[in-house]
């Protein structure tokens, strides 16, 4: 398994520089999360889709060795993953029939839409109006790279869209944090005494940590 998935978090805990949005979803899962629409918004490679994903499995949706891979083939019944750019005015009609249903087995249904910026403005309109009526035991999670995006039109905190979505910034981890994680990942991969060009790596990377793990990855099967 490619060192991305294997050291996917699966906890909270597990993820690396994300204190503030996870402090946020923290203090919304005390409220109440259910029928809330949260958009998760920063960098690539931060851990976004990660953390819908964490936060599944915290809201006992996915079990412990459901992967990202698992979850996108569509057999967990409560819980449907979506690559926006895939998404059309019909399927989200599909959705929305589907939220309707009662759920399978857990508390809570999931959506997560992911890279949301790529949607049409024909899903988006769609969109909107299931966000409206969205159930109490349904929660959706939209994520989106483009920080602009949040200021045009379709996300901007005044649109309808932006105004029906709780918005949770993630940030680059420093480059210690992810220093500290690779040593973590390579010495758990290959034990003590493994020479590796962190600092460069980390360099490289430019505070993608999935970038990181990838470059990771190569050195160690380069040594
Ligand atoms: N904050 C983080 N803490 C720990 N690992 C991370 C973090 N962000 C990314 N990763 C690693 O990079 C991979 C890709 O992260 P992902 O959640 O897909 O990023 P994004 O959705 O923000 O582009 C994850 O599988 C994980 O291995
Ligand atoms: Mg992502």
């Amino acid at each position: 398994m490619r060192l991305v998935e294997k050291y996917r978090p699966k906890t909270f805990s597990d993820i690396i520089g994300q204190e503030k949005a996870v402090a946020r979803i923290e203090a919304l899962l005390k409220r109440g999360i259910g029928g809330r629409a949260l958009l998760f918004e920063g960098p690539s490679g931060v851990g976004k889709t990660t953390t819908a994903l964490v936060l599944a499995r915290h809201l006992g949706i996915v079990r412990d060795n459901e992967t990202l891979q698992v979850v996108q083939m569509g057999s967990n019944l409560d819980i449907r993953f979506y690559r926006a750019k895939e998404m059309d005015q019909r399927a989200v009609e599909e959705l929305r029939d589907w939220l309707a249903l009662s759920n399978w087995q857990a508390p809570y249904k999931m959506v997560i839409i992911d890279e949301a910026q790529t949607m049409t403005k024909g899903a988006t309109d769609a969109l909107l109006s299931v966000l409206e009526t969205l159930p109490e035991r349904a929660v959706v999670i939209l994520t989106t790279t483009e920080a602009e995006a949040l200021q045009d039109d379709l996300f901007g905190r005044q649109t309808p869209f932006g105004s029906r979505c709780i918005q949770v910034s993630f940030v680059k981890p420093s480059n210690a944090e992810i220093a500290e994680r690779l040593v973590e990942i390579a010495f758990k991969e290959c034990g003590n005494g493994a020479t590796l060009p962190y600092r460069e790596i980390v360099q490289e990377g430019k505070g993608n940590v999935r970038a990181c793990l990838q470059l990771l990855e190569t050195a160690l099967v380069a040594r």
